[in-house]
């Protein structure tokens, strides 16, 4: 029971993120007011864990407020939606103008800006902010990216930035933005990690068909991998998973395991995002509906049936040529991945007005988050030398890696295409690099139907204005 505001900061939702969260801050040296809507595990923290700080365990949500010193900092740590909604309606009423909400969970950035809105009414602070890492990440030191207010940074900065990773001595954490700008960033984040992802199965499946190798030989792979250009968590952890055997089976553990991604909604929202500002990224969009056709049971039984010859056998001559190939390919996907996934960040920043920094951004994600890796510096560095770049592809680094992986890159989606291994982020990552390229697109007779069908009328690439043709009539044209 609190009986004096002692804490600096408290985290209410103590599921295994709020659990590791409020463990950090308390080794990290704060003094942590810890709540749960069921007090087990408030109990059980501070008995398992109640060595490594100082913790102020509280029972009831009014004891965990007043434990807190003023201006007071809650951490919500709770499901996303009507969950987090309901602790904020518990919470406003106990607290006093001055004071910050923080969510750490991964909500919709709209329904961020509309609490943060809501809360302002009553001269709170508001901040969502996006925690990547998982449990491991929140425990030893997360990548954090908070939105809200200045005012509500000046408190929360100096011990979020002491919490979080550290990449040469900088913090994977900064003040992304006003209101929703925090959960925008962490939605995009998983966007890209959700393309990612997508990128290294498909690798991890051209390998297995090209070569015919094993899980353990493709472990290898992505191990030697992980020493150069494509350094990353995701593709350490992609060894590790590829490598481990099924003790019940004694199989390989992926092969075990069914082939239906799930995902819980953030892919989804970042595609539904991209699509509401018009910036392709195709990318990420074909990762989120790659899950939800792995998922699609019956129509793949039912065109399994169907099809059963579709594709070519396929055996690379040489192999190494081959798995350079590949990695070549990834890299190049990746890149456009990250372009787009930027892009994205651009985009939303002007639209809600957010001045987000591209390169500190891409600082916060060098370490911690689920997406670090060793080319984010890159993309620091490249936004730092042209913060006003059209677009990373262009960026040197990026576009020297591109060029000299195009013709790997149009090998492997040809390869694939030829033996039906499907490879839908490559070969869409391929295809956005030729459009943005191409010197001219057919875009000009999508026009040109348009005009046609429903007089929309067009442009001319020779003079100014506005036109139609009379395609009904004579097919004269006319300014419209
Ligand atoms: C992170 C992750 C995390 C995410 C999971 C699951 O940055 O720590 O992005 O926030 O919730 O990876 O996401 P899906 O269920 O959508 O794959």
């Amino acid at each position: 029971m609190a009986e004096r505001a002692t804490a600096q900061i408290g985290v209410t939702g103590l599921a295994v993120m709020g659990r590791n969260l409020a463990r950090n801050l308390a080794r990290n040296g704060f003094t942590v007011a810890v709540h749960n809507r069921s007090p087990e595990r408030t109990r059980s923290l501070v008995a398992e864990h109640g060595g490594e700080g100082r913790f102020v365990p509280a029972e009831s949500m009014a004891d965990f407020v007043a434990a807190l010193e003023r201006p007071r900092a809650v951490i919500v740590m709770v499901k996303a939606g009507g969950p987090t909604d309901a602790v904020i309606d518990e919470l406003v009423p106990l607290l006093e103008p001055g004071d910050i909400v923080v969510d750490c969970g991964n909500a919709h950035f709209a329904d961020t800006r509309r609490r943060e809105e809501a809360l302002r009414d009553h001269g709170l602070h508001f901040v969502g902010t996006g925690v990547s890492g998982g449990e491991e990440g929140a425990l030893h030191g997360p990548s954090i990216m908070p939105g809200g207010s200045d005012e509500s940074y000046r408190k929360l900065g100096p011990i979020f930035e002491k919490i979080a990773a550290q990449v040469d001595g900088v913090p994977c954490c900064r003040h992304i933005g006003p209101d929703g700008a925090g959960h925008f960033v962490k939605m995009v984040h998983n966007g890209i990690e959700y393309a990612d992802m997508q990128l290294i199965a498909e690798a991890y499946d051209l390998l297995r068909a090209g070569l015919g190798a094993e899980p353990a030989e493709i472990a290898e792979i992505f191990r030697g991998w992980n020493g150069g250009e494509l350094e990353s968590f995701l593709i350490e952890i992609t060894a590790d998973v590829l490598a481990h055997t099924d003790a019940a089976s004694g199989r390989p553990f992926v092969d075990v395991v069914l082939d239906r991604a799930e995902q819980k909604g953030t892919g989804r929202w970042t595609v539904q995002s991209a699509l509401d500002l018009g910036i392709p990224i195709t990318g990420i969009a074909e990762a989120t509906f790659a899950r939800s056709l792995s998922g699609h049971a019956d129509q793949r039984e039912a065109a399994r049936a169907a099809f059963p010859d579709a594709g070519a056998t396929w055996r690379v001559d040489d192999r190494d040529a081959f798995v350079e190939d590949v990695r070549r390919a990834l890299l190049a996907s990746k890149i456009v991945a990250y372009a787009q996934g930027f892009d994205h960040i651009r985009a939303g920043s002007r639209e809600y007005d957010w001045n987000i920094d591209l390169g500190g951004t891409a600082t916060i994600w060098r370490g911690g988050c689920i997406i670090r890796a060793r080319f984010l510096d890159r993309i620091r560095q490249a936004y730092d030398e042209q913060p006003d770049l059209s677009t990373l592809l262009v960026a040197p680094y990026f576009a020297d890696a591109v060029a000299a992986g195009v013709p790997s890159w149009r090998r492997v989606v040809a390869d694939a295409a030829r033996a039906g291994v499907p490879t839908p982020a490559f070969a869409s990552s391929l295809a956005y690099f030729d459009a943005l390229r191409a010197q001219r697109l057919p875009a000009a007779l999508i026009q040109g139907l348009r005009d046609n069908f429903g007089a929309h009328t067009y442009h001319r690439v020779d003079r100014e204005g506005t036109f139609h043709t009379l395609w009904a009539g004579d097919r004269s044209e006319v300014e419209a």
